[in-house]
């Protein structure tokens, strides 16, 4: 699978799918890493996802990246979901302040986590336009190293202000909702079609929609599927669609 800044271009999102079901985690972890993907995204607000995500990541954990996130109101909260994360993944890759909540209270203590070394990167995430211009009011503080945005062919305002204002800054960007939510694959182009744009599924499609843009360093789709988890891992090889074949994946999700 092709590498960018943050690892292999697809990973795996955990919202609404395994939650504390260790065993469906388990076998979803197994056939994506199987399949070369390598970082796993979490949130304290997906259920029981981290603690199943962290007992299926546990027999290779120095393989794997850890993208997990802070959603608290106050230093004190955030500070104990922190303490749980240690528990279960030993140390956080990548530590993303969830939704922007209470983002400047968070940011020194995280920093200062960095600085100590059990955390890699900072980042911060929303999935409404509506907040994407405070968003960027927190990637202009030039004190974050990971940007977590919506981008689809259905939801495409990030490419506005946040996606040149990430490459100008040099901030890494993963992509949520990859594939709407499920949304965007509920019915599926003509083999012929999906031939044509060199990809065996229509997931597979969107997935290198999304990566054909080079500002993008990861996407994230979530499956409770072992089988989904496999096909999407191959969507992250090249050769990426050109600006024909974009627009070809965004007529046919219309
Ligand atoms: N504010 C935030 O920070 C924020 C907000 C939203 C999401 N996120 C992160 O981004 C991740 C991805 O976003 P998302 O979960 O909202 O949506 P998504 O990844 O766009 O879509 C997930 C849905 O797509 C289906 N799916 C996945 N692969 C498939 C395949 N190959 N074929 C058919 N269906 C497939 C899944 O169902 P099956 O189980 O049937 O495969 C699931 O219902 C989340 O899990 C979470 O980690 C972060």
């Amino acid at each position: 699978m092709e590498q960018r800044r943050l690892g292999p271009v697809v990973g795996l999102g955990t919202w609404n799918t395994f939650g504390d079901d260790s065993a469906t985690a388990a076998s979803v972890v197994d056939a994506a890493v199987a399949a070369g993907c390598r970082v796993f995204d979490s949130s304290p607000m997906y259920g029981g996802a981290e603690r199943s995500l962290g007992t299926a990541l546990a027999p290779r954990r120095d393989e794997v990246s850890v993208a997990t996130k802070i959603w608290a109101g106050s230093v004190e909260e955030g500070r104990e979901q922190y303490a749980r994360q240690l528990e279960w993944f030993g140390r956080v890759e990548i530590e993303q302040i969830h939704n922007l909540q209470s983002w400047e209270q968070h940011l020194p203590w995280l920093e200062r986590e960095r600085e100590a070394g059990s955390i890699d990167r900072l980042g911060v995430t929303h999935y409404a336009a509506g907040r994407f211009d405070e968003l960027a009011q927190a990637l202009r503080t030039g004190r974050f190293d990971v940007v977590q945005l919506p981008l689809n062919p259905s939801e495409r305002d990030c490419e506005r202000e946040l996606l040149p204002l990430a490459a100008e800054l040099g901030i890494a960007v993963i992509v949520m909702r990859p594939l709407g939510e499920g949304a965007l694959v509920h019915r599926s182009p003509p083999a012929e079609t999906l031939a044509e744009l060199g990809v065996e599924t229509w997931p597979q499609a969107l997935l290198k929609w999304a990566l054909s843009d080079e500002r993008v360093d990861l996407v994230i789709p979530a499956t409770r599927n072992p089988e989904h988890a496999r096909a999407n891992a191959a969507a992250g090889e090249p050769p990426w669609f050109d600006a024909e074949q974009r627009r070809l994946v965004e007529r046919l999700a219309a």
